[in-house]
C-alpha cells in the first residue's frame, strides 16, 4: 500500500480507519518498511511487522489488549513499547508514532509512540488545525 504524506511533518497515511478491523492487524509498506497496523478497541498502533525471533510477519498475528501475538512461537509483543512479554523472543520490536486524522490512519517511522499520542478514533482530529488554534482531545476520562 502506498502512502501519501499529511500535512504534519513525518506523518504519512498509511490506511483508512475502515481498512482495519477491530481486533486486527493490517500489513502496510511505508517508504519501503513493512508496518502492522493494530487496531484494538478504537486505538491503532504502529509496530514493526516483523517478529524479533525469527523474521515473520506479525500482522498475522492475534491481537489482544495492547499486545499481538507472533502466530509461529507465541511471544506476545507490548504495542505501546514493541517489548516482548514473553519468550522465546527476547528482543523488542520497533513501534512507530500513529494517529488518526478522520478517517486516515498515519504513521511516523521517524518517531517514537508518545504514551498520550496513541491513536483513537474516538479523539478529535488532532493532525491539522487553523492558524493560532491549539488541537485538543474531546474525550477525557
Ligand atoms: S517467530 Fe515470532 S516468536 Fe518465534
Amino acid at each position: 500500500m502506498s502512502a501519501v504524506a499529511s500535512g504534519e511533518t513525518g506523518l504519512v497515511r498509511v490506511c483508512s480507519v475502515a481498512d482495519v478491523a477491530p481486533e486486527t492487524a493490517l500489513a502496510v509498506e511505508v517508504d519501503g518498511t513493512d508496518v502492522a497496523i493494530v487496531r484494538t478497541g478504537d486505538r491503532f498502533y504502529a509496530i514493526a511487522d516483523e517478529c524479533s525471533h525469527a523474521a515473520v510477519p506479525l500482522s498475522e498475528g492475534d491481537v489482544e489488549g495492547c499486545t499481538l501475538e507472533c502466530y509461529l512461537h507465541g511471544s506476545r509483543f507490548d504495542l505501546r513499547t514493541g517489548e516482548p512479554l514473553g519468550l522465546p523472543a527476547t528482543e523488542p520490536v520497533p513501534v512507530y508514532r500513529c494517529r488518526v486524522s478522520g478517517d486516515d490512519v498515519l504513521v511516523d517511522l521517524g518517531a517514537a509512540p508518545d504514551p498520550d499520542d496513541t491513536a483513537s478514533t474516538g479523539a478529535a482530529p488532532t493532525t491539522t488545525s487553523a492558524a493560532g488554534t491549539t488541537p485538543r482531545t474531546l474525550s477525557q476520562e
